[in-house]
């Protein structure tokens, strides 16, 4: 799967297989963690805006709850396209819209703002985490939290192993290769994604498109340090999906700021 008819933009050729490139992951347990980091720091919200929702796993599972009146956004229109064909399969009421984090216009302010599964990771710069605290703060009602995880260096070193060369095919639908490599120097992580759409009679090869998806890795120290520059508190630095403090061995560790 080395030819490619194309190279697309982050998050638009993988939007429809993202979920089952996905599978594995237990959406269900993360929206009862977020669920929890909200009751611990801030029972009496009500509006949410999530960031970088993606297809709206989280968004949709969070509904259900029952407790929230849901936004969710994220950057790639062909993400949020897939988030609202779920979400019409299952008459939600959550807002799906397509925005840039470093732009956000809603005219609306909200309790609390999320972004999971190391959706920072894509900002490279500190000028561009300044600026995504900034947005953040501007449709933060008073007293309002920003909760947001990020993966940290020893992360990458041991995801390698199961992400680079992983594969999946589903007949009369798609394949799709992954090659996952860190740079322990810069700090990149960078998984690319060869993507075959198949046809559905005789499952022959439609298109082949390849998308680069590179996330800087940052310490729990640099995340401080830069958090030091908003005007945001740190009320806790949680390891995992646990509500104890992170470590110096935290694999992914969610952020909550005041
Ligand atoms: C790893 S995916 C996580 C998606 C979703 N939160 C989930 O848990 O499945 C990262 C998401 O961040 C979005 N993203 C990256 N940069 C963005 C930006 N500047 N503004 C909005 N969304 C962005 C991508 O489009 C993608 O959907």
């Amino acid at each position: 799967m080395n030819q490619t008819d194309t190279v697309k933009p982050p998050y638009s050729a993988i939007a429809d297989i993202y979920d089952e490139v996905m599978h594995d992951v237990d959406y269900e347990t993360w929206t009862d963690y977020i669920d929890e980091i909200i009751l611990q720091h801030h029972p009496y919200a009500t509006d949410i805006l999530e960031l970088a929702c993606g297809t709206g796993t989280m968004a949709l599972s969070l509904e259900e709850l029952d407790c929230y009146h849901i936004t969710a956004t994220d950057g790639s229109a062909d993400m949020i396209r897939i988030a609202r064909e779920k979400a019409n399969q299952v008459n939600s009421e959550i807002d799906f819209l397509t925005m840039n984090f470093l732009d956000i216009n809603v005219h609306k302010t909200f309790d609390i703002v999320f972004m999971v599964f190391d959706s920072v990771n894509y900002l490279h710069k500190d000028d561009e985490f300044i600026k995504l605290h900034n947005e953040v703060k501007k449709v933060l009602k008073p007293g309002g939290i920003f909760v947001y995880d990020f993966t940290t260096p020893r992360n990458s070193r041991k995801a390698i192993r199961f992400l680079n060369n992983d594969s999946k095919a589903v007949e009369g639908r798609f394949r799709y290769h992954r090659e996952s490599s860190f740079d322990g120097k810069t700090r990149i992580h960078t998984n690319r994604f060869i993507i075959q759409y198949l046809n559905p009679s005789d499952s022959s090869v439609r298109s082949t498109t390849e998308e680069i998806h590179r996330q800087k890795i940052y310490t729990k120290e640099e995340i401080e340090s830069i958090i030091q520059q908003t005007d945001f508190t740190i009320l806790q630095a949680y390891d995992g999906f646990e509500l104890k403090p992170a470590h110096q061995k935290s694999l992914r560790i969610t952020m909550v700021l005041q």
